[in-house]
């Protein structure tokens, strides 16, 4: 077996070789052009390393039957926690793009037209993976616009794929802790106490608050998270210090740190456009800042998991539970 060899391993011959400036081509080389070059490739190979862990989680809950009481749900919390890790460093990372100033983009910016980061298949596939459906997009007209036809129907397909949300719902959906055998018949029921405790929490201006809980627990109007699931993921939230509830709670937790995550990335992307371009169009064909500042606000994946901590209260107020339910909920050998 033959050695292995530290730039054979790692192909830098292709990944060394792989920036070619449109400036050069032009025979007006510009110096920026080579950081902006690496930056994307190096967001790029991020969104492949996101893309790996994302996949393999979602492998995990897609046979419908997450062990919660195992080891996979640790390897789910442990993977997203990766994520969570590389997009703050991507947030970070725009540190380093915002040292070229407008006129140093200008050099080569026209040479660029129509590609952008727009055309960015994997970021558009992350997206899509997680859960931002097309008819949530800010922005619809132009979303697969820029793209290849091979590429426009890739994206198209993945509309009809069970997203990583979908799964998180069906997996929170399923938990049995408001099964009827766990409750001593006659009591009153769990759900019906945190409701009468949040009606009592409510303070001015929080009246039309009940109608919100409605909707999220019971009717699941214009929502995503599905009712059973959201009464899963409150439960999960107040009772999170029993054992069996301290992994999907921290699961819930990675999940609220990927879409800030995202949306600090989208902020920090649409605040960096603006000092370089400032309110001009895309190269990729959008409105440019209109447009980010659009999907910044729009597209939230995990966002109705945040909203639930509306429905939470001081850790007193918490109903003891039934024997029957902690007994279940303890680990046992
Ligand atoms: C000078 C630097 C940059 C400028 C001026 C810029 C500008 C823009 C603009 C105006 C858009 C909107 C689409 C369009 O019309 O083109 C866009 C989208 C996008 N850019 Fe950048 N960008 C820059 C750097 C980057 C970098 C380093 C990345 C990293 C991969 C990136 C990733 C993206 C992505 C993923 C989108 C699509 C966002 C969405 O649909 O929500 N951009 N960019």
């Amino acid at each position: 077996m033959s050695n292995v060899y530290y730039p054979d391993y790692l192909q830098l011959e292709k990944i060394l070789g792989a920036q070619a400036p449109e400036s050069d081509k032009h025979g007006t080389p510009a110096h920026d052009e080579m950081l902006f070059i690496i930056i994307h490739q190096s967001y790029e190979l991020w969104f492949k390393q996101i893309l790996h862990e994302v996949g393999s989680v979602m492998a995990l809950f897609a046979d419908g039957h997450v062990d919660d009481n195992g080891g996979e749900l640790s390897v789910a919390v442990h993977r997203l926690g990766r994520v969570h890790t590389i997009l703050q460093v991507l947030v970070k990372k725009i540190d380093i793009l915002e040292t070229m100033t407008p006129l140093d983009f200008l050099d080569f910016r026209d040479m660029l037209r129509p590609a952008s980061g727009f055309q960015s298949m994997q970021f558009k596939i992350l997206e899509a993976r997680l859960g931002l459906r097309m008819e949530a997009r800010f922005g619809k007209q132009y979303y697969t616009s820029q793209l290849k036809p091979e590429h426009k129907a890739e994206i198209e397909a993945l509309e009809g794929e069970t997203t990583f949300f979908e799964l998180i719902d069906g997996w929170l959906a399923r938990m049995p802790f408001f099964d009827a055998a766990y409750w001593p018949s006659g009591a009153t029921p769990l759900w019906e106490s945190l409701k009468s405790i949040y009606a009592g929490s409510l303070v001015k201006g929080e009246e039309g608050n009940l109608a919100l809980w409605e909707k999220l627990f019971e009717t699941g109007e214009g929502r995503h998270l599905s009712p059973a699931a959201a009464r899963s993921a409150v439960f999960i939230m107040l009772y999170r210090d029993e054992p069996i509830l301290q992994m999907p709670f921290r699961l819930l937790e990675r999940l609220m740190d990927i879409d800030e995550a995202m949306a600090n990335w989208r902020y920090r992307h649409v605040s960096m456009v603006h000092r370089t371009i400032g309110l001009r169009v895309g190269t990729g064909g959008s409105t440019g800042k209109q447009y980010l500042s659009g999907a910044l606000n729009s597209h939230h994946i995990f966002q109705e998991i945040a909203d639930l901590s509306s429905f939470l209260f001081e850790r007193r107020k918490i109903p003891a539970l039934p024997d029957a339910l902690r007994t279940a909920m303890r680990f046992r050998s």
